[in-house]
């Protein structure tokens, strides 16, 4: 096929740049638009993507461009708008960041807007690409943990960086089963004033409608990955059945234990490599309605909804059922209770990563 898709994207830091060139590298989009309210920024982007629209309103630049896929990357504060402006410019996909929304009143808007317009859209959910991540899904597949009964993710990167990642790939490792309720525990408010608004911990069981139970822990009391020295990658995402269990690392390779033996093997999460194939993949669902993009929004606002009824669970106490019928700020929930209460990190680089937040920080020595 020869025909190329054309591409707006918004906010040219760094996940935007890594969109921005992973389109460009790939003969089946033009990148023909660029934005960014930094003009500094914006310059340096366009020297590396010559021949571009370039711009600080994204209105005016989608307009310009009426691109195929309008891509933004912005930080989490903005998204219903930016969802707006793309549906406005006639684009047939809007590929945008994780999280999804801060809370569930603007997640439920955006997607009445994707509905009601019937524009396609993903979310870069990408570190499921990686060879290590597919390898455990592997095996899964084939049966060799027999049956699995249970998931789990943890990171030591607060919730609105990372707890949407670990639930997209729990989901994914349980095949993408529906999630029924969820019960839930916060602790520590200094987080709540980040760009990526969160409690300083946050973990909690999630059971699915098959039967799988999900077990997800994310921020300062979550525990240490010891194999993985960067500390924003200490993660850890698996399943376990009844002949076994398999695990990733995000940077640390996999390992599995089954009724064979051990085995273990490679593998790093790698911008590079991994935007390749998220990105090739958005072509392929443009040809094709059919092949839906592994990472398509209704999936990632399933994981999202998870993530906002934890944050109630942790607020209002109990189980919270899924899906969600009614709108919140869960942030703002979460503020009213969680100010003043402090966090217990389970490690010294924790605390000093939390460290920010000293006041809501007790219990660990460096
Ligand atoms: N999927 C991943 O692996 C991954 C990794 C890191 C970050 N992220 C997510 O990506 C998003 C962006 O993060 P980042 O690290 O690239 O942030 P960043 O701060 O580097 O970039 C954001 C850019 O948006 C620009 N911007 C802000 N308002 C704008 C507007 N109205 N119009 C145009 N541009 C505007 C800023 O000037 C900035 O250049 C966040 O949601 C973050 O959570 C995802």
């Amino acid at each position: 096929m020869n025909h190329k898709y054309r591409v707006v994207v918004v906010g040219m830091g760094k996940r935007g740049m890594h969109h921005a060139l992973a389109f460009h590298a790939n003969n089946r989009f033009e990148v023909d638009g660029i934005c960014d309210i930094d003009p500094i920024r914006l310059d340096a982007a366009a020297a590396k993507l010559p021949d571009c629209v370039k711009g600080t309103d994204a209105l005016q630049v989608a307009s310009t461009v009426k691109p195929d896929v309008f891509c933004f990357c912005t930080l989490p504060n903005l998204r219903s708008e930016m969802i707006r402006i793309g549906i406005q410019s006639g684009a047939r996909l809007i590929a945008f960041e994780k999280p999804v929304a801060l809370n569930s009143r603007e997640g439920m808007k955006i997607r009445k807007m994707l509905a009601a317009s019937g524009v396609k859209a993903v979310v870069s959910h990408q570190h499921r690409y990686g060879e290590h991540y597919r390898k455990v899904r592997e095996i899964i597949d084939s049966g060799a943990l027999g049956r699995v009964h249970t998931v789990y993710g943890t990171a030591t990167a607060w919730m609105m960086h990372n707890l949407s990642h670990l639930i997209d790939y729990m989901r994914w490792y349980n095949g993408t089963a529906e999630a029924c309720w969820v019960m839930g525990q916060a602790a520590g408010g200094g987080k709540l004033s980040d760009s990526h608004p969160s409690p300083d911990y946050i973990a909690g069981f999630i059971q699915f409608a098959n039967n799988v139970r999900g077990v997800v822990e994310c921020g300062a009391g979550a525990p240490d990955v010891p194999e993985v020295d960067y500390w924003w990658r200490k993660c850890r995402i698996g399943a376990q059945g009844t002949g076994g269990f398999a695990e990733v690392l995000t940077a640390g390779g996999w390992r599995a234990v089954t009724k064979t033996g051990a085995t273990s093997g490679g593998g790093c999460m790698n911008y590079d490599l991994d935007m390749s194939p998220y990105i090739q993949e958005i072509a392929d669902w443009l040809d094709d309605a059919r092949k839906v993009h592994p990472c398509n929004f209704e999936s990632a606002y399933a994981g999202f909804e998870i993530t906002m009824a934890l944050c109630r669970s942790a607020v209002d106490g109990g189980q919270v059922a899924l899906p969600l019928t009614d709108a919140a700020d869960e942030i703002e929930m979460l503020r009213a209770c969680l100010v003043d209460r402090k966090v217990l990190p389970s490690t010294p680089a924790n605390a000093r990563e939390y460290a920010g937040t000293a006041a809501n920080v007790v219990g660990v020595s460096s």
